[in-house]
C-alpha cells in the first residue's frame, strides 16, 4: 500500500526535532483527524532555507510527508519553497494512498505557515504567498485542489 520511500521516511524520519529561535514557525492542524503537524525555518540574510525541522503529531504518511518535505525545501530560497506544493512531496515519496493526499497538503500548509510567519515577523510580502489556513480538512474530498 505504501511505497519504499514512505516506509522509509516514516520509518527513518530525516529533520524531525525543532529549531531555536526559528526564522519562521508554523503548525497547522486536521480537523477531521486531529492530527497536527509544525513546521521550523532557519532562513539566512539572503533568503535562503538553511534548515528545516519539523514535529509531527499524526498518522505514517504525515510524517513521512514531513520528512520529505523538510528535505526538499532545504538550501530552496523562500520562493522556491512555495513552489515545494504537496504533489510535489508525493511525487518525492513516490506516490500516496488516495485516502492520505490530504496528509501531504498538511506539510504544504506547514511550510506556507512557517514561511508566513518568516514573512510577518521580518515585515516583507512573499510573492503568491497567502495567509494559511490553519484547518485544511477539504483535502480528502478534493484531492486535486490547489493550495
Ligand atoms: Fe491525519 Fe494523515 S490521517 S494527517
Amino acid at each position: 500500500m505504501y511505497s519504499e520511500k514512505v516506509m522509509d521516511h516514516f520509518s527513518n524520519p530525516r529533520n524531525m526535532g525543532e529549531i531555536e529561535e526559528a526564522s519562521g514557525v508554523g503548525t497547522v492542524g486536521n480537523a477531521k483527524c486531529g492530527d497536527i503537524m509544525r513546521m521550523y525555518l532557519d532562513i539566512d540574510e539572503n533568503g535562503v532555507i538553511q534548515d528545516c525541522k519539523f514535529k509531527t503529531f499524526g498518522c505514517g504518511a504525515a510524517i513521512a510527508t514531513s520528512s520529505m518535505a523538510t528535505e526538499l525545501v532545504k538550501g530552496k530560497t523562500v520562493e522556491q519553497a512555495l513552489a515545494v506544493t504537496n504533489k510535489a512531496v508525493m511525487e518525492a515519496l513516490d506516490g500516496l494512498p488516495p485516502v492520505k493526499v490530504h496528509c501531504s497538503l498538511l506539510a504544504e500548509e506547514a511550510i506556507h505557515a512557517a514561511l508566513w510567519d518568516y514573512a510577518q515577523k521580518n515585515h516583507i510580502e512573499i510573492e503568491g504567498l497567502q495567509k494559511p489556513k490553519s484547518d485544511i480538512h477539504e483535502g480528502e474530498e478534493e484531492p486535486e485542489e490547489e493550495y
